[in-house]
């Protein structure tokens, strides 16, 4: 077999056969498949797509290119939640203590933030002392103790998926849709949890722009999963404008203790609650989405949520007292205050131009190497369908510098359209996706 046929065949249109896919996976890990052979390939992919049986036998070659990792010594079902990603996306901080206080349980391998989306194991580090690397064993002992605990990829995980997504993130070819389905699905069955909760973004800040790409998506994962026995859920929502009140690490660490302790903002309070509502369904811990979305709003209400949080921390090395007093977490030093530049109705809060607003400011990375300031972020006073006074403060902005903020809030402005008109409210949960064609 040789790669220049496997090219050329994707290039016409052609479906690959599985032992195709198995050469390129496994000779690309091997390091036998150079890396102008591998992009040529994942561009002929972006052009002509992939088939269901094609997307499938690839996800499967890479979740097999290293490490799977076995969870039988966690008792109980085991289940796992992926976003693909957005600004202000905190939920696994909430929906994971609010699952876990219902008996759900949660090993959770999470990655580190690039470019304007943060990443889950950057914010738990905000907590002084949380360790987000761990021996297995201890990572194990701590779910089967407490019902979660929340690590950084570890081992040899996919490493066919690592390499071919730095690939593809510099050869213009990451928004393809059986490439990223493929992607995401490996990491998730490689990580051995029993069944999935998906959230798929659409909108400004997702890689997905279209409702319509975004569904199409979420099927394909979807189908992947129950391909493999594992029951998948998807949610299609919004990430036209950033998630809550609070973007970069420790503030979206502060946000997620409000959220929990029933005061935060009512969208994302409400996404939550449903991304929770679906972990405890596919977790078992409930008959139906609606008497689980009954035992997550309790768990809320009474405080259980809230104190899984601090319990996790502790388990993890991390000082609760930053999450039951939160006013201890140390912002960046430069407080910045943007105010609006005319009267009017916030109409759109573009999440993507905030993300990289945010990274400005210190709170993202540029590159895999780049140092993170875990103070640094943007802390919302007004959102979309808000009313600002010329002059009336909309936004904080968390610094290192004041030149950091300057620049900060040339990025958020441009983030920013204010009109006469108040507009619509836009709903936060498009869809939910339990069965795609096989
Ligand atoms: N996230 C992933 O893990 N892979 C992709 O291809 C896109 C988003």
């Amino acid at each position: 077999m040789r790669m220049v046929d496997i090219i050329r065949k994707k290039r016409e249109g052609g479906e690959l056969t599985d032992r195709e896919l198995a050469f390129f996976v496994q000779g690309f890990s091997r390091g036998e498949i150079p890396d102008y052979q591998a992009s040529a390939l994942m561009m002929a992919v972006f052009f002509q797509g992939m088939t269901r049986r094609e997307t499938a036998a690839l996800t499967m070659e890479m979740a097999h290119s290293g490490d799977t990792v076995d969870l039988s010594q966690i008792s109980g079902v085991k289940v796992d939640k992926h976003s693909t990603g957005g600004v202000g996306d905190k939920t696994s901080l909430i929906c994971g203590p609010i699952a876990a206080a219902c008996g759900v349980k949660l090993a959770k391998m999470s990655g580190r933030g690039l470019g304007h989306t943060g990443g889950t194991v950057d914010k738990l580090e905000s907590i002084p002392g949380f360790q987000t690397e761990l021996p297995r064993e201890e990572f194990f002992s701590i779910v089967n103790r407490t019902g979660m605990a929340l690590i950084g990829q570890s081992g040899n995980l996919c490493p066919a998926d690592k390499k071919l997504y730095a690939l593809r993130d510099v050869t213009g070819t990451v928004e393809s849709l059986p490439l990223i389905a493929s992607s995401i699905m490996s990491k998730k069955i490689a990580a051995g949890a029993d069944a999935i909760l998906l959230d798929v973004k659409t909108g400004s800040g997702a890689f997905m722009k279209s409702r319509e790409d975004a569904r199409a998506l979420a099927e394909e994962m979807v189908r992947i999963g129950q391909g493999v026995g594992k029951k998948t859920v998807a949610l299609i929502t919004d990430m036209d404008l950033p998630l809550g009140r609070k973007i970069g690490n420790a503030l979206e660490v502060i946000e997620a203790c409000e959220v929990l302790r029933g005061k935060g903002e009512k969208r994302i309070t409400e996404l939550c609650l449903e991304l929770a509502a679906n972990m405890i369904y596919l977790g078992k811990q409930a008959e139906t989405p609606e008497t689980a979305r009954e035992k997550a709003t309790q768990a809320v209400a009474s405080g259980r949520a809230f104190e899984k949080l601090c319990e996790m921390a502790e388990a993890q090395g991390g000082d609760s007292s930053f999450l039951r007093e939160t006013e201890k977490f140390r912002l960046s030093p430069v407080k910045w205050e943007v105010k609006a530049p005319k009267t009017g109705w916030i109409t759109a809060l573009n999440a993507e131009e905030c993300g990289l607003a945010a990274m400005e400011l210190g709170a993202g990375r540029e590159t895999k190497e780049s140092e993170i300031d875990l103070g640094a972020g943007i802390s919302l006073l007004k959102t979309k369908g808000d009313f600002a006074e010329a002059g009336e403060p909309i936004a904080l902005l968390y610094g290192g510098s004041a030149e950091k903020c300057r620049r900060g809030e040339e990025r958020f402005l441009a983030a920013l359209e204010l009109h006469g008109e108040q507009p619509e409210a836009a709903p936060l949960i498009l869809e939910r996706i339990e069965k795609a064609d096989p």
